[in-house]
Formats: C-alpha cells, structure tokens, sequence
C-alpha cells in the first residue's frame, strides 16, 4: 500500500474543516486488509475513512487513515419474494439505493441520500424518515484488525439500536475493519413506510396516485432537500447530536415547564425528544460563531459556513451542550465521531 504522509484531509470529510493526518493510504483490495495490524502498530492508530460525512475533526489526526474503497455488488441468493445483495463495504450507499430502485428492491426507499458508505451504514444503524437499515441487515463482515481474520455477525449480532451497533460499543469501536454487508431485500414490494412525518403529505402533493418505490424515494428526496443542507454547499455532518431517549416521568415534568414540547413514544417505554426542538428553543436556530453555526431550516445539522477551525466546533459544540442541559437538564450526546484527545 502506498503511504502518503502529511496528508491533507480536508477534501475527504463533508465537514470540510481544515485537517491533516500523520499518515493516508487507500485500500482496494480485500488482500491489502493484512497489512492494517503493521501500520496501526507503526503509526500508533487507526482511523477507517468512508464517505466523511458521520466525523468531526477537532483537531489533526496523529495516526494513519485507511481510506476504503473496496467495490463490487452481487446477488448471492434470490427466490420469487427476496433477494440477497452482498455489496462492498467501499461501495456508495446512495448509488446501492438507486440501483434498488431500478431493480424494484423494497426496504431501502426511505433511506435515499443518505450521504457515505454501504460499510458505515450498519455502524450507527442509519435511520431515517421511519426505516432503519438493521430491517434489511441479514449479515455484516468484518476483518479483525487485531486477529487478522475476517468474521460475520449476524443481525442479532450486530444489537442494532438506534443509532447504535455493535461496532460503536466502546470495547469493540474501531476494532474492525467492515469489509461487505448483506442485504434482503423485498422483489415488488407492495407496502411502504409513509407514516414519518411528510412523507405521506409530499406524495399527496407530488400527485402520487399508486406507491412505488420509486415514489416513496423521491418524495424522501424531495423533504431532505428543503431541510438538509448539501455538504457540497455548506458543509456539515447532518444531525450532530442524536436525539436523546428519556422517560415518562422526565417528559411529563419537562411538559409542566414546556406544554409544547413534541415528544414521541419508541420501544421499551422510552420516549424521544427532538434534540432540533430543543436546540431551537434555546434561540441556537440559525446561531452563528464566525464561521460555525446552527442550519437556519434544521437546528440539529451544524454547519460550517467556509474557514471554521476544529478546535472552535468543538467548543461551539460544546456551547450548545452546556445551553441546552442548563435550560431542560437534558444532555445532548453527539451523534458524529468526534476525532480529538
Ligand atoms: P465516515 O464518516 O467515513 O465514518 C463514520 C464512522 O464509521 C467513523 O468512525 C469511521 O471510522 C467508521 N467507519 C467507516 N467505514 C467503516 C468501515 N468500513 N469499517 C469500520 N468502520 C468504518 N445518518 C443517518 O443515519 N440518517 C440520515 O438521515 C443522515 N443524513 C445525513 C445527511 C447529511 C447531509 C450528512 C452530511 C450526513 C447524514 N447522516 C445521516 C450521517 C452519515 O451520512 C451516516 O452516518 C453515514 O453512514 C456515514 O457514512 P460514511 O461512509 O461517510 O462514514
Ligand atoms: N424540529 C424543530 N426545529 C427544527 C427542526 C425540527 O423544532 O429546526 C422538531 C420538529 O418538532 C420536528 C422534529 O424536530 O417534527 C423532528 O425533526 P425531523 O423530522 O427533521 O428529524 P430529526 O429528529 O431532527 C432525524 C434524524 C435524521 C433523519 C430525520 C428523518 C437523528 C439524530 N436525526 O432528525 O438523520 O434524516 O430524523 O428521519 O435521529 C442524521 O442522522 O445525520 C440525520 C440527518
């Protein structure tokens, strides 16, 4: 693998605040995953690069990254309802759901442009307008770049939650290197998830007469563009923080304080706030520090409007922690990787 050094970062994360590394390489080839334990014992760590578009860096990056760029899709398994897809952790997830779309493949309608790659997807269990990507997960594999030897996990496995896997849990984070993941996906499917917020609205307005994954798709398209800000406009992580799981009791006093506060019920009795709503509340929509800032249509997306430092997010980010725990006694936990000390 050819190592460059002092590399300049900046171009290959969507947050696009100025960043070098110690150390670059790219890997193409499954053959090359041998050669990772050598340089994470040379250049003292690791850090493995997607899309760019789920990190922060605070600060330049001291050991080596591993841009991946493994490619290729195939199916491995079909009968007249599924079909099994292995794709390369390497491959872009947008292009996989395009490609869904044209073939007919259900399940992934609702997860169309989410920035990054097919690898990173399972590692945060990316989420969005109703659907998680763990509904079509069937196996994940990983090269374990400690043992040198690749390894699959199950969905069950994987402990999906949300936002969470398996590969973010303290013990096992950056211990693997995701070389392919698995997929089933439905062949004509004939339902669809448009209960999300305006999903159903949007179609209603699009003219939608007859769902088709394809429908569904652009409708999804149509919300993330009039909220989310392109990173190749204005650069940003999309959400920076999750939105945080509380209980009952928390929410109804947090109600007595703020009647309006939206509020959802998830699983096992917990209940989800929008972090965007609280954020919003504190007057942070729009809030602007030199170059860094709240998204004036989506309070959660952070954003650097051209020159912002790492080390001024950062304290930035940590601004908005402080404001909104002072206000709810709520802590907001991010969401992207945060690269610092
Ligand atoms: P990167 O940012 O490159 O990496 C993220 C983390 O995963 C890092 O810790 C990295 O080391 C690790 N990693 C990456 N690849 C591998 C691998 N092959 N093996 C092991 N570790 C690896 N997310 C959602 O869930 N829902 C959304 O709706 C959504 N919308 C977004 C909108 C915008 C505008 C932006 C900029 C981001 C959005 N995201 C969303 C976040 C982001 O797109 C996802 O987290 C995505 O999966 C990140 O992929 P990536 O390849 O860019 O990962
Ligand atoms: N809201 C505000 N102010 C805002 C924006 C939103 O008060 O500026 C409130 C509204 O009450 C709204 C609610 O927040 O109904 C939820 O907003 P939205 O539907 O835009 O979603 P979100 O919770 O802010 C989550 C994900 C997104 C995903 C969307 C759609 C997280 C951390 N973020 O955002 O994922 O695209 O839902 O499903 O769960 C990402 O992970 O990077 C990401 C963009």
């Amino acid at each position: 693998m050819n190592i460059s050094t002092n590399f300049n970062l900046t171009p290959l994360h969507t947050f696009g605040m100025e960043t070098y590394t110690a150390a670059y390489t790219r890997l193409t080839q499954m053959e090359e995953l041998n050669e990772l334990k050598a340089l994470k014992e040379q250049y003292g760590n690791i850090l493995i690069l997607g899309g760019g578009s789920n990190l922060m860096f605070a600060q330049d990056y001291k050991g080596i990254v591993v841009h991946n760029l493994l490619k290729g899709i195939k199916v491995i398994d079909e009968n007249d309802k599924y079909v099994n897809i292995q794709v390369a952790s390497g491959e872009i997830w947008h292009e996989f759901v395009l490609l869904a779309i044209e073939k007919n493949w259900g399940g992934i309608e609702n997860l169309s442009l989410i920035p990054g790659t097919v690898g990173a997807a399972p590692i945060q269990n990316i989420g969005a307008y109703g659907v998680e990507v763990k509904s079509v997960v069937q196996e994940v594999y990983a090269y374990d770049i400690e043992a040198q030897k690749e390894i699959q996990f199950s969905n069950s496995e994987c402990q999906f939650g949300y936002r969470y896997s398996i590969f973010k849990h303290p013990l096992t984070k950056d211990k693997y290197f995701i070389t392919s993941v698995i997929f089933r996906l439905e062949k004509s499917p004939t339902s669809f998830h448009t209960k999300y917020g305006d999903v159903q609205k949007t179609l209603d307005e699009m003219g939608v007469k007859t769902l088709t994954i394809k429908s569904v798709s652009d409708a999804v398209i149509k919300i993330r563009q009039s909220k989310l800000p392109d990173p190749k406009v204005i650069k940003n992580a999309g959400s920076f923080f999750k939105n945080p799981l509380t209980s009952r009791f928390i929410v109804n006093k947090l109600l007595e304080r703020f009647p309006d506060m939206p509020y959802y019920e998830v699983e096992n009795n917990l209940i989800k706030i929008p972090a965007a709503w609280l954020i919003e509340k504190c007057g942070l929509k729009g809030a602007r520090v030199g170059d860094i800032g709240n998204h004036d249509k989506q309070a959660l997306v952070v954003v650097n409007y051209g020159n912002a430092k790492g080390k001024d997010a950062f304290l930035y980010i940590k601004d908005i922690q402080n404001t909104v725990q002072q206000t709810f006694g709520v802590l907001l936990r991010p969401e992207v990787n945060i690269i610092s000390d």
